[in-house]
Formats: structure tokens, sequence, C-alpha cells
């Protein structure tokens, strides 16, 4: 058996989000991003298919893609409270990456396999932003699968989405936890 990992176990145990409207400067730096991505790259793949990239965003890149999302909303017709909030998703993000779901057909590994591998990939990289002492949110929205935006702004591919946009900053409160399930209703202990 591995060694028990105490550390570890109570992050994890006690790990929570930073909603990403509460994160402000100074961002993480290249270094520490670098750490976060790391991480991410650790996760479960089935056949070693890497069926996942990132695209940091960064200050510029960060305001480009505001401008760039604020155009697209308006371009469909939104709402004006939902074209600003999703511009400020990326106007006020100190920094962002955005873990790229880029599923390929093969044989034995389903897509929505693959797809889960980005999933944890989302999880691992916010997990290493909040072990590393900065608030992080896993955020998406109708921007992570709006083809005609993501080719523009992010230069995607048809069969690629964003499976997580990860907004990472100094946190500036630490909020209340949110209810957390209830195990004993979501678990069945199969015994025969
Ligand atoms: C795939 C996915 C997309 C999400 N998108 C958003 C979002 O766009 N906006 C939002 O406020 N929360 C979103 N959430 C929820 C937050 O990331 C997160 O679940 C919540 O803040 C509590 O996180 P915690 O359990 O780490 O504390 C999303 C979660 C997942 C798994």
């Amino acid at each position: 058996m591995p060694d028990h990992n105490a550390v570890a176990l109570e992050f994890l145990l006690t790990r929570r989000s930073r909603p990403a409207k509460t994160l402000v400067q100074p961002a993480p730096d290249r270094a520490a991003i670098a750490v976060m991505l790391q991480a991410g790259a650790r996760s479960p793949d089935h056949k070693i298919l890497e069926p996942w990239r990132f695209i940091v965003l960064q200050d510029a890149s960060l305001a480009r893609v505001a401008g760039q999302v604020e155009a697209r909303a308006i371009a469909l017709d939104k709402p004006q409270a939902e074209v600003e909030k999703s511009r400020n998703s990326f106007a006020n993000a100190p920094a962002s990456i955005a873990v790229i779901a880029s599923p390929t057909p093969h044989e034995t590994v389903p897509e929505v396999e693959q797809i889960l591998s980005a999933g944890a990939v989302c999880l691992a990289v916010l997990n290493a932003a909040l072990a590393s002492g900065w608030g992080a949110n896993w955020v998406s929205g109708w921007m992570a699968f709006d083809k005609p935006l993501l080719a523009q702004a992010l230069d995607l591919q048809a069969h690629e989405f964003v499976a997580g946009f990860i907004h990472i900053g100094t946190q500036s409160i630490i909020p209340a936890d949110r209810k957390r399930p209830d195990i004993d209703a979501l678990t069945d202990w199969i015994e025969v």
C-alpha cells in the first residue's frame, strides 16, 4: 500500500473553488501556470491519445477574446445582460487556461472517454491552481461551444470545444462552502 498522504487527502476533502468574479490581480506568471499544466497533463488518458490541449490566456489575449465574445454575443442577439456577463468573464479574469477537448476517432476508445479525460484535466488544473494558493474556478457558458467564436478567437478546429475555462487569480474572498452532496443518498454498497 502506498504511503498515507495526509496533506493531499486533507486538500481533496476540503478544496473548493473561488467564484470567478471574486478573482483579482495579480495573476500567476508563466512558471506558476506551467506547474498547473503539468498537473493537468498527468490525468488519466485511455491509450495515451492526449485528446486535449491547452490555450493560456493572459492580459492582451484575454482582452482580445473578451471583445470577440462581446461581438459574437451581439451577433447572436443575446440579451444585453448576457452580452456583458460573457464579455466580463474574460475581461475580468486575471488569467485563464482553456482546456480544449480534442477527441479523435479511435477503434477502442470512444469519444465519450476522451471527453471524460478532458474533464479530468480540467479538475487537475483547477486543483493544482488551488493547491498553489491561487483562487480558481472552472467555467464554461455558450462561449465554450460556439463554433464560429471558437474558430475565430481560439483557432479551434471543427471537432474541438472548450471543456473548461479555468479562470485563475488572487482570491479576494474565501466564500462559505456550498452545500455538498449526501454521499449516502448517492451510494449503493453492493456486497453480494
Ligand atoms: C463543466 C462545468 C462547467 C461549469 N461552468 C460554470 C459556469 O459557466 N459558471 C459558473 O458559475 N459555474 C460553472 N461551473 C461550476 C463551478 O465550476 C463549480 O462547480 C462551483 O463553483 C463549485 O465548485 P467547487 O465544488 O470546486 O467548490 C461549471 C462546472 C463544470 C463541471
